[in-house]
């Protein structure tokens, strides 16, 4: 038991519940905007697999240094940039700059000063991604003048920690 009087369990678990109530309000409020869907980290998949249940008909363009998820959740080839994330999302953030209508970044590890470092760097080529009144879901704050927060209490998960997950709303 440590930080803040949880368990490891408990903070697992508050993450994927995090996880779904980002990705289930950025669906619901993005549903009329344009554009292609990113899921930075596939790890196993499983947050890839909810996004293409909540997102589905669009693309969605995955980042990780390698596909190493379930067999049920490999995405289609032409839909991964392959590499670190320093070389593929600016790369990416340059060919689809504002057409983007959800960016989900789950790219933590148990580097805690690591991923928060990681997180300020994706932030602005986020910015740059998004569509305005595009959402960005992910597990480290990622703030900018550009991006409005979205408290975990307004979108039906009073019950979670404030840091549990973290959503914004691309202002415009
Ligand atoms: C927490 S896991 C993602 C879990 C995933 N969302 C899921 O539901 O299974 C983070 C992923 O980010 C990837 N990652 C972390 N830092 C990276 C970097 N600098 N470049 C590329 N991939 C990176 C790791 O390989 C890992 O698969």
């Amino acid at each position: 038991m440590n930080k803040g009087g949880k368990t490891r369990l408990e903070r697992f678990i508050a993450r994927v519940v995090g996880q779904r109530c980002g990705i289930d309000a950025a669906a619901a409020a993005t549903g009329a905007l344009a554009g292609v869907v990113w899921e930075v980290g596939l790890g196993n998949g499983r947050t890839y697999d909810h996004l293409r249940d909540r997102f589905a008909g669009r693309d969605i363009i995955v980042f990780d240094r390698q596909v190493a998820s379930h067999p049920d959740c490999i995405p289609p080839q032409d839909m991964v940039r392959l590499g670190d994330f320093h070389d593929t999302v600016p790369a990416e953030a340059t060919r689809s700059a504002g057409a983007v209508a959800m960016v989900h970044a789950d790219v933590g590890s148990g580097d805690i000063a690591a991923s928060r470092a990681l997180g300020r760097w994706l932030t602005p080529l986020f910015v740059q991604a998004l569509a305005p009144g595009g959402y960005l879901v992910g597990d480290q704050p990622m703030e900018d003048a550009a991006l409005e927060p979205i408290a975990l209490a307004d979108i039906g998960a009073a019950d979670l920690a404030p840091d549990a997950y973290f959503v914004y709303r691309k202002r415009g």
